[in-house]
């Protein structure tokens, strides 16, 4: 046992004598843990059975809020995310709130200008947010500035992360060493940060490089230190006990059903580790086992078809392998996959080092890891023997811009020069604040949603999520129908379906009989894989045994992005010109390089093009991806609009 956390009479009950210096626990199953297991696909409805027992347990946060739920949740889910805030609020009053705040990023992928920054965290704050977890993909604190203006105007807990990343396999090395962490430390500080978390996303810390990486930072700051370690690599209950015998102020964990995996360590062992010790967290196990009970029996059910469970172990070996973050390693996997590119994915893990060095060897979290990840898949899957970097994605077109932040080492300059050749805010890169070279962009939403759009939340959706947004608020609005897979499940649901798996696996699935009843609106499509084995299996409930969904409330949890049908390429007639001769060729297609959302075309039918000219922006993997003009020529066809799903190999546009 260390000097730091002594033994006191061991006392099970509850009601034993209080710890000293107790472990503060932050509870983050209703955020990272289900965005971590469960694709962020946590509904409001199946928190609010557990949320006042876990407002007893003594949190000193929970976290409820921020990160992907924002994008998942009107995107997925069909719930409105500012109300989901304000739902939990009315059952979790005591506990703090929590949220991830992606600084500059918000809750989205790109830096937005102030007038956004500033309204978006005030609104937070007005609907319940108390504590402000604030990251910035590149540490670069100048992308906080404006959030923290405003979380401290609102009167709010501003606690400033530092993104624990690696490029050794221990704490070291030229960039991220012990002087890198504790100056970042210092620097928060200065910005008025009321605690301090090291954000190790990627589970990359050593219990070893915990210690004196706790150590100093206690010693060279006053604020509290908080430690959000993630489970993947199986080294962070380790990490945790070695950090609270160093002197760490908070740790997170998650209730046990959203734990380990990719999420967090369980805060149950946790508890009976230091009971009775000088760090006793003072929590009843028995309430924590009250709520795992509910969890198991009337959650998990809806969620377990979404647990990664093709492989047994629960420990990923890769993260230890490549430094790298298991939600970034399995993302590469679903791309490559989705390309039917598996095959290449020993050349990714090559590959994916040499483009973080390219550029500027910057931490991998979102949305860094995606800009990193997509381009590494680019490269692999489209670079030349004697061209590297062919196709180049728009946010990393902005990274060499500079309008991410500093990067920790620079750029290559070679990839540099390449990625802002024609680029349109300019050539040369930029070294101020990014934010300064933004212009404001809340009035510019507000016009453009217009009167879809009741109130400033609404616009602030819109402003960050213009597709989907715009999408979520006409369903919320009643201005188009939700498409049944927003809409959520129910227990009955899952038991028709765990009923139809069981008859499937004992061949019982029969033909369809010819007095076949008729398929009523009540009919629910599920995918179901046995044994590798695909069935697509239509459930419609008899007799309205189904607690009926309003549509306003609706969703259900999608496994997988539902592959959009390959677009038929356009049937040449239909688009050659009148003046062309008829039977002549139709034009030369732009086809979607690999699945995706339209974002926007640049172009519209019968524009005049040239070779190299930006056509279309297509969304894949949550980055923007350009797609240029192979010839020059003129806009003959374009069959998809923006919000449009496309398959790899779609025809997005042709010119003839
Ligand atoms: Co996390």
């Amino acid at each position: 046992m260390s000097d730091n956390v002594q033994m006191t009479a061991l006392r099970y009950e509850s009601d034993r004598p209080r710890a000293k210096n107790p472990v503060r626990i932050m509870d983050l199953s209703l955020r990272d843990g289900h965005q971590s297991l469960f694709a962020t696909r946590g509904r409001t409805e199946d928190m609010i059975p557990v949320a006042e027992l876990m407002d007893e347990v003594g949190f000193w946060a929970i976290e409820t809020w921020g990160g992907a739920t924002f994008d998942t949740m009107h995107r997925f889910l069909n719930e409105d995310p500012w109300e989901r805030l304000r739902t939990l609020k009315r059952y979790i009053k005591k506990t703090p709130f929590s949220m991830l705040l992606r600084a500059q990023n918000l809750v989205g992928y790109r830096n937005y200008a102030d007038d956004l920054a500033l309204a978006f965290v005030e609104r937070a704050a007005e609907n319940g947010m108390d504590i402000f977890r604030t990251f910035d993909a590149l540490n670069d604190y100048r992308n906080f500035e404006t959030v923290v203006k405003q979380i401290k105007k609102s009167g709010k807990h501003f606690q400033g992360c530092i993104c624990y990343t690696l490029t050794e396999p221990r704490l070291g090395g030229d960039v991220y060493n012990l002087d890198y962490y504790v100056n970042k430390a210092k620097a928060l500080e200065e910005m008025g940060a009321d605690s301090i978390c090291v954000k190790d996303m990627a589970g990359l810390m050593a219990p070893y490089d915990a210690y004196p990486l706790i150590k100093a930072l206690k010693e060279a700051v006053k604020a509290p230190i908080h430690l959000h370690s993630h489970f993947t690599s199986g080294m962070s209950p380790m990490t945790h006990l070695k950090a609270i015998e160093a002197g760490v102020d908070i740790i997170d964990t998650c209730m046990t059903p959203y734990a380990y995996r990719t999420s967090h360590a369980a805060v149950e062992p946790l508890v009976m580790a230091l009971l009775g010790t000088s760090r006793d967290t003072g929590f009843d196990i028995k309430k924590l086992a009250a709520i795992n009970e509910i969890l198991e029996k009337q959650v998990m059910p809806k969620y377990k078809h979404l647990l990664d469970d093709s492989k047994v172990s629960i420990i990923d070996i890769n993260v230890l392998l490549h430094q790298t973050p298991g939600g970034m390693l399995s993302n590469l996997v679903n791309q490559l996959r989705e390309m039917d590119a598996l095959d290449k994915i020993d050349e990714v893990y090559r590959e994916l080092p040499r483009v973080r060095k390219d550029l500027g060897q910057i931490p991998l979290v979102t949305p860094t890891s995606q800009i990193v990840g997509v381009q590494t898949v680019n490269n692999v899957l489209h670079d030349t023997p004697d061209e590297r970097y062919k196709m180049i994605t728009g946010q990393v077109k902005d990274l060499c811009y500079g309008l991410y932040g500093k990067t920790a080492v620079p750029i290559d300059p070679e990839l540099q020069k390449k990625a802002l050749k024609g680029y349109p805010r300019g050539e040369e890169p930029i070294t101020c604040r990014p934010a300064e070279v933004l212009e404001p962009e809340l009035e510019k939403a507000r016009a453009e949603v217009g009167e879809l759009a009741a109130d400033i939340d609404d616009v602030i959706l819109y402003a960050q999520f213009p597709v989907t947004g715009r999408k979520f608020l006409e369903w919320k609005y009643g201005r188009s129908e939700p498409p049944a897979s927003v809409r959520p499940i129910t227990l009955e649901d899952v038991k028709k379906r765990d009923a139809l798996v069981k008859k499937a696996l004992a061949g019982e699935l029969v033909e369809k009989k010819a007095d076949s009843p008729v398929k009523t609106a009540n009919l629910r499509t599920f995918n179901v894989f046995i044994d590798g084995e695909y069935f697509n299996v239509e459930v419609d409930p008899v007799g309205g045994s189904v607690v009926a969904v309003p549509p306003a409330q609706a969703a259900a949890p999608t496994p997988v992005p539902v592959a959009a049908p390959a677009p038929a390429p356009a049937p040449a007639a239909a688009v050659s010109s009148p003046g062309q001769p008829s039977g002549a060729a139709a034009g030369t297609h732009l086809l979607a390089p690999m699945p995706g959302m339209i974002v926007r075309y640049l172009k519209g039918i019968g524009e005049k093009v040239s070779k190299g000219e930006t056509i279309v922006v297509l969304e894949a993997m949550k980055m923007e991806n350009a797609l240029n003009a192979q010839c020059d020529g003129v806009v003959k066809s374009i069959p998809f609009k923006s919000g449009d799903t496309v398959a790899k190999g779609a025809s997005l546009c042709v010119i003839g």
